[in-house]
């Protein structure tokens, strides 16, 4: 089969992660007789240099014509700290969350148990652990209006807005997904303070009837930050809105050892994508030092969500198990004998071809 994929490669050291990602799902193509068509485009920083626009017209087309988007990561330090700047990299990476309908991202952390030493949490707490964040992507404060200075700028305004139609869509990929999995969504909000999170509430109980073999409970955003550091293995799958969405996923990662390791889907209405869910990591940008493993877990995903490639999909994983079982890893999680970016990619690549 043949298939189109779209590759934004973005800021930072996201070129480096996903040149390996393509290296290694090219060994797919040769190994199981697919052949990937890759087209790239601009978003991000580099974008905004070349084009003035974060996520140009001619990137979304590309977006639009083809069966998955592979993407790396956006961010640029020179923006961070200049509040002023009238066009910043993240708008490219959230105009293309909307654009694309991408309201549905998906976040596993799996424990690898030859890393279990590298987690900063005891080892007890977090050997089994295995929970996936479904975190609303399109919505809540990130999107919401009014938002804007006031009195001259000494007061600010975000809105957190949220339909029943936004909730219902994306609690029905949570229930969906803890059905093929442990059978538990545990609903994360902040209900005792913030009208949202009681809708929440208010529109997920009942769907909870449609879905009779899966638990659901509930738990404050402040306390869930503090159980998945105390007690990861009560969660299974946990369903929550953007923006706590993006911090407890940050969080969640720590305990598998290294943000270096976890890969994400979104998906939508559209075409889905998939990225890793580190940032743009500048001071290690084109020096090959960045671990591409969570790109390359990325394009498992692509393989498995995106075109229901199951066979392939676990063979990069065993791929990428085998790697980290000889130890052949970034300096995130060797610190003895750390290999490069593309050592990892070649080593994986290699064990996935059989050699
Ligand atoms: C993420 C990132 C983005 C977000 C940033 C870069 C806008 O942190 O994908 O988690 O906040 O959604
Ligand atoms: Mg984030």
């Amino acid at each position: 089969m043949n298939y189109r994929i779209t590759v934004l490669p973005g800021d930072g050291i996201g070129p480096e992660v996903c040149a390996e990602a393509i290296r290694v799902m090219n060994v797919v193509g040769e190994k199981f007789g697919h052949h990937f068509i890759w087209q790239y485009g601009l978003i991000g920083g580099s974008a905004i240099r070349e084009t003035g626009s974060a996520y140009p017209e001619e990137t979304h087309l590309k977006c639009l014509d083809c069966d998955a988007i592979l993407f790396g990561a956006i961010g640029d330090p020179l923006y961070d700290n200049n509040p002023d700047a009238k066009v910043r990299p993240e708008q490219g990476l959230l105009a293309m969350r909307k654009k694309l309908g991408l309201f549905a991202n998906i976040r596993p952390v799996r424990i690898w148990p030859d890393l279990l030493h590298m987690s900063p949490i005891k080892e007890d707490r977090v050997a089994g652990a295995d929970l996936v964040v479904v975190r609303e992507l399109t919505g809540g404060l990130y999107f919401g209006e009014p938002r804007e200075l006031r009195d001259n700028g000494r007061v600010a305004v975000d809105t957190c807005l949220y339909s029943v139609e936004e909730i219902e869509r994306i609690a029905r990929v949570a229930f969906e997904m803890a059905g093929g999995r442990r059978k538990k969504v545990t609903l994360v909000d902040k209900a005792n303070v913030l009208e949202t999170s009681r809708l929440w509430r208010r529109v997920v109980t009942p769907m909870a009837k449609d879905y009779p073999d899966i638990e659901l409970d509930y738990m404050f955003v402040d306390n869930a930050a503090m159980q998945l550091i105390i007690n990861p293995k009560r969660f299974d799958v946990i369903l929550t809105e953007n923006l706590f969405g993006d911090i407890l996923s940050d969080e969640a990662s720590v305990i598998s050892g290294s943000i270096g390791l976890l890969p994400s889907a979104s998906i939508g209405d559209r075409v889905p994508l998939f990225e890793p869910i580190h940032g743009s990591y500048p001071d290690g940008a084109g020096k090959n030092v960045a671990n591409p493993l969570a790109t390359i877990l990325s394009a498992a995903m692509l393989l498995r969500m995106g075109l229901h490639l199951t066979a392939e999909a676990d063979a990069v994983e065993t791929a990428v198990e085998q790697t980290i079982r000889a130890g052949i890893l970034t300096w995130d999680l060797n610190r003895d004998n750390p290999r490069s970016t593309s050592d990892v990619g070649t080593h994986v690549a290699h064990v996935l071809m059989g050699g």
